[in-house]
């Protein structure tokens, strides 16, 4: 089937807190956004790219990303919107051609081709899926006055990343249903299907190298990621 990535690029790094967006902060001396899109471009099971960037932001990723580097599946850059989920549904609606979807946040650098074709290999099987990680850490749920709620057991817990992988008329389905909700708080599309749809969603494994760039100590951790990449 026909498969597209849509690349997220339309947020603002709050925690991050850098004047120049997060994404497109130097790594390896290349922006953060290059290394996914160059990995998609490289992954022979990817047909084209729909890069979401910020408004006004769109000619700086053609001139200075896209073509730059040579990335030609990239067949459409648009704006986002004010949440993620915004950014997402512009991008659904952006699709040439039906098939699989692989939703990414440009501030993953580290997607590489063998979880691309795990993540692949089972959205053909179930039509939805996830790239995540066993959490490292116990994870405990607070109560609003700060203190321990409750405990849950860690080996059923995981880190949640993307790609996250849909087959494309299940997801846009989905969405279409969240964004006539009054009130919507959703933070990946896992759980966009998961409160729309009854459909399972089965978790791949990514990698703990898989991090997003979100506060200003990942950078540094990304950069010595970055030196591999290029090795
Ligand atoms: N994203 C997007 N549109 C938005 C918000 C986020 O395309 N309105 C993208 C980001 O560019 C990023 C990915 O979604 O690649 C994951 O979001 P996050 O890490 O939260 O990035 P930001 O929203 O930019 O950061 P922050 O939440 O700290 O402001
Ligand atoms: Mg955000």
């Amino acid at each position: 089937k026909y498969c597209t990535a849509i690349v997220l690029a339309a947020g603002q790094g709050r925690r991050m807190g850098t004047e120049v967006h997060k994404q497109y902060l130097l790594l390896g001396g290349r922006p953060v956004l290059y290394y996914s899109l160059h990995t998609f471009e490289a992954s022979p099971l990817i047909d084209e790219i729909i890069l979401v960037t910020g408004e006004g932001e769109e000619q700086y990723c053609k001139e200075e990303i896209v073509e730059k580097y040579g990335i030609s599946k990239v067949k459409a850059i648009l704006a986002g919107g004010a949440e993620r989920y915004h950014s997402v549904w512009n991008g659904l609606c952006r699709m040439q051609k039906d098939g699989y979807v692989f939703v990414h946040d440009g501030a993953r650098p580290f997607v590489d081709k063998d979880m691309i074709a795990r993540a692949y290999e089972a959205v053909c099987a179930g039509k939805a899926c996830v790239v995540g990680m066993p959490v490292k850490d116990t994870i405990k749920i607070a109560d609003e006055n700060g203190f321990v709620k409750e405990t849950p057991k860690r080996e059923e817990l995981w880190m949640v990343q993307t790609p996250q992988v849909f087959d494309s008329e299940l997801l846009r389905g989905a969405y279409a249903m969240l964004m006539r909700q009054a009130h919507i708080e959703v933070t990946d599309d896992a759980m966009v299907v998961e409160q729309m749809l009854n459909h399972p969603i089965q978790f791949v494994y990514g990698s703990y190298e898989n991090i997003k760039i979100t506060t200003p100590e990942d950078l540094e951790v990304a950069e010595v990621f970055a030196q591999k990449y290029f090795s």
